[in-house]
């Protein structure tokens, strides 16, 4: 408002030095004052209030030996007001002058207030030579902390510089025109046209801020991907280019039939307990599964059949149809190659058709259409899966699983091995080892360690193994079709890659953002 109100008294203000700001007594020529000006001078001058030029200037500001000065006297002059008079006597000893004002001030002052005449020895002791003094440093500091300045000039303040009391200091001054927009009223110009201004007509004289397009604007920090997403979408691509397709994997809750049931998992394995599973308790139950599948697979459970003397253990249908969250993606493998063995059969899945017809098979062979209605797929998936562990450093109770499903006529464990040397490979793990395992589902099965370079030990990264004939012949496949098949964690690699020793800052709630904004999109 001072720089408004001068600009419409005097039409320009030729040294803002001269301007007095409101609650002083002395014009704003100090460094500080101009600081505040210049705050001023910008706002104003954004919206076309004002125009500045700019003028640079050398100043000084007092050090805080300077400020001290300023407010209690040089030395020599506190020497001197300690002091008695000639008259008064007794003189005071040096000691003494020492405990009235210190150390310090007593003895740089002492020397100062001899060459200035204004002392004098008398015995042990000191007294005043003069009846008054002239304490002119003490009246420079009080100029150059006024005015950043001395009258007395260069000299002067070069002597200032040396005794540190004074420091040289950049300063700043301001010529000040009227702008296009000028006004006395400050008066914040309107940032948005609003319906109540519209609805009003206010829009008609209200006055508007102009758009800055120089602006830099607000930093934008969007697109960090997930580790996890970005392992994730690198495994896809190695299935992708190794001809698979990917199953559909939305059905989180699945029933024990699919889950355990049809992957010939016997209805008494400890990992279908409630320690090792979720069971949903609303709704509770499964809509009943085919008819005559769910009838060949409750059979072969109990019974035996396809050359099994099954587990001769009794079914119990209960068990079967119980919703869980699904432990593995096996369940999903499941339900696709039970789709898969649609036409051999004699039914129909389009479904399966598709996902055949678009991974096709690496083998030579014999081809589809031998009259069975087989159709040769490679089928993968990557998704959650859910267990209830006790939650650590490396375990958590959902993680993702990333399997992959291969069904052909004559498959061998050595095609198995083969494949997964392949893809291990792509994905960087050149190091791997197999040995034997136990799987309800698979026989021969086998467990996969890779050699971890960090910890310098084999760590197993997978399971895997060939499909019992109990799970895929009550599906209706032919005896020759083989299907082989592995999983692995998506976490554990991920982990590896990104140098993550705790998977609790890999997945959920603590999960650091920076971290996920930090790491890179693409590695080398
Ligand atoms: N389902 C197994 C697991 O959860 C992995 C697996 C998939 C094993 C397919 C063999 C065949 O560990």
């Amino acid at each position: 408002q001072l720089i408004l109100d001068t600009l419409h008294q005097h039409g320009t203000i030729k040294d803002t030095r001269t301007l007095t700001l409101p609650g002083y007594n002395e014009p704003a020529a100090t460094h500080d004052g101009q600081i505040i000006l210049l705050g001023a001078l910008n706002s104003l001058s954004s919206r076309d209030m004002v125009t500045y030029t700019t003028h640079e200037t050398m100043s000084h500001v007092l050090t805080s030996e300077g400020s001290s000065i300023a407010m209690n006297g040089s030395h020599e002059a506190r020497v001197w007001s300690a002091l008695p008079s000639k008259e008064q006597r007794p003189p005071l000893t040096p000691k003494e002058l020492e405990r009235k004002i210190g150390s310090e001030v007593a003895k740089i002052g002492q020397g100062r207030a001899f060459k200035n005449k204004w002392i004098v020895k008398e015995g042990d002791g000191l007294v005043r030579l003069t009846e008054s003094i002239d304490d002119t440093t003490q009246k420079d500091m009080r100029e150059v902390d006024s005015t950043g300045t001395l009258k007395a000039g260069e000299k002067a303040l070069a002597e200032l510089r040396k005794r540190k009391l004074i420091v040289p200091k950049k300063g700043q001054w301001f010529t000040v025109h009227k702008g296009s927009n000028f006004s006395t009223s400050t008066a914040k110009p309107e940032t948005d046209l609003t319906v109540d201004m519209l609805t009003s007509g206010a829009w008609k004289t209200a006055s508007f801020k102009k758009y800055n397009f120089d602006a830099e604007g607000m930093p934008t920090n969007g697109g960090g991907f997930h580790p996890l997403l970005k392992v994730r979408e690198e495994v896809r691509n190695i299935f992708l280019e190794m001809g698979f397709a990917e199953m559909p994997t939305s059905s989180f809750v699945e029933s024990g039939f699919w889950c355990f049931d049809s992957l010939f998992v016997p209805q008494q394995h400890p990992a279908r307990e409630v320690q090792d599973t979720f069971y949903l308790s609303d709704p509770s139950t499964s809509l009943p599964p085919p008819a005559d599948y769910y009838a060949r697979v409750s059979k072969v459970h109990e019974h035996g059949g396809f050359g099994s003397s099954g587990y001769r253990a009794p079914w119990s249908d209960a068990e079967s149809r119980k919703l869980l969250l699904r432990t593995h993606t096996t369940a999903s493998s499941a339900a696709m190659l039970y789709k898969l063995a649609a036409r051999c059969r004699g039914e129909d899945d389009l479904e399966a058709d598709a996902l055949a017809a678009h991974s096709g098979t690496t083998r030579k062979g014999k081809e589809s259409g031998d009259g069975d209605g087989f159709r040769p797929a490679k089928l993968f998936s990557i998704d959650r899966v859910f267990r209830n562990e006790t939650m650590d450093a490396t375990h958590l109770a959902e993680f993702h699983q990333v399997e992959g499903v291969v069904a052909d006529r004559d498959l061998t464990l050595a095609d198995l091995i083969g494949f997964m040397r392949v893809f291990f490979k792509k994905m960087g793990l050149e190091n791997i080892r197999f040995k034997p395992a136990y799987n309800p589902y698979t026989e021969p099965s086998l467990e996969i360690f890779a050699f971890h370079p960090q910890l310098r030990k084999w760590v197993e990264v997978g399971n895997s193994g060939m499909f019992r004939p109990e799970m895929l012949e009550p599906m209706g496949f032919p005896k020759d079709v083989h299907v082989h098949g592995w999983g692995i964690g998506l976490e554990r690699p991920t982990m590896i890659r990104y140098g993550i020793s705790n998977i609790r800052t890999l997945v959920g709630h603590k999960v650091p953002i920076e971290n996920v904004e930090k790491s890179p999109a693409v590695r080398f």
